[in-house]
């Protein structure tokens, strides 16, 4: 099978909230796919970040498509007015939707792609019939909420069975991202697991050396060639 190839996205979670301006284009300069806007409401995870303004101002400021992360009770309240502010990619929760299918229906219907996110224990079984509807499968590879923490090894054979699932059902079209502790060390890992989508946060926006060094070295560990455009 050709190699997938692999989405470097910045989280900006971890950038500095007084300039995400700067962030998301500094994302851009890099060559980064996309950037990811995490949305926590304080009540599905134990944080609070931004909401739909700031998925509006970015969307003003630059031309990568915005991957939201919906980390909210009852997504279904906001699918609407996320996409209208600017998602590109709309992901909810498996553990957050009781009508999973309707949810992902409306997010397509909207225009945007429909990701679906499985927490650390939540089983890849759960996706079983929902793996037609969906445009991004979310392996969180971290327990949601901050930025920063120690990626779950435990996921990875997670992220195998997800690969398989979704190639079995003739999904192999379906990326699968990874979200949390994505970094030079772990990323070869994760990708030959069969993961595509790679979201990195601290490794990205904490990196020392700057974005673009970060982005570079993501790059680098999994033997993508730097610089704009598909591999
Ligand atoms: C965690 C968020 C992740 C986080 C990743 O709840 O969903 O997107 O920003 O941050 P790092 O890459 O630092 O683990």
């Amino acid at each position: 099978m050709a190699a997938r190839s692999v989405h470097i996205i910045p989280s900006i979670l971890s950038a500095d909230f007084a300039n995400l301006e700067a962030a998301v284009r500094a994302a851009e300069e890099a060559g980064a796919d996309a950037v990811q806007v995490d949305v926590m409401d304080g009540h599905f995870v134990p944080n609070i970040t931004v909401g739909l303004p700031v998925v509006a101002a970015l969307r003003r400021v630059t031309r990568l498509p915005l991957d939201v992360h919906l980390m909210i009770e009852a997504p279904d309240r906001y699918v609407d007015a996320f996409v209208e502010a600017g998602a590109n990619v709309l992901t909810v929760h498996v553990e957050a939707c009781c009508h999973l299918h309707r949810t992902v229906q409306h997010i397509r219907e909207l225009g945007a792609l429909a990701g679906v996110a499985l927490n650390p224990a939540t089983p890849a079984i759960m996706l079983q019939d929902i793996l037609h509807d969906v445009d991004v499968v979310v392996v969180m590879t971290v327990n949601p909420g901050f930025g920063g923490q120690a990626f779950i090894e435990s996921v990875v054979p997670k992220i195998e069975r997800v690969r398989h699932m979704l190639d079995r059902a003739g999904r192999s079209d379906v990326p699968i991202e990874v979200d949390g502790g994505i970094s030079k060390r772990t990323a070869p890992r994760v990708v030959a697991a069969g993961a595509s989508w790679l979201v990195a946060g601290s490794a990205v926006y904490g990196h020392p050396a700057g974005v673009r060094e970060a982005v570079r070295e993501l790059r680098e560990a999994i033997g993508q060639e730097t610089g704009k455009g598909d591999r």
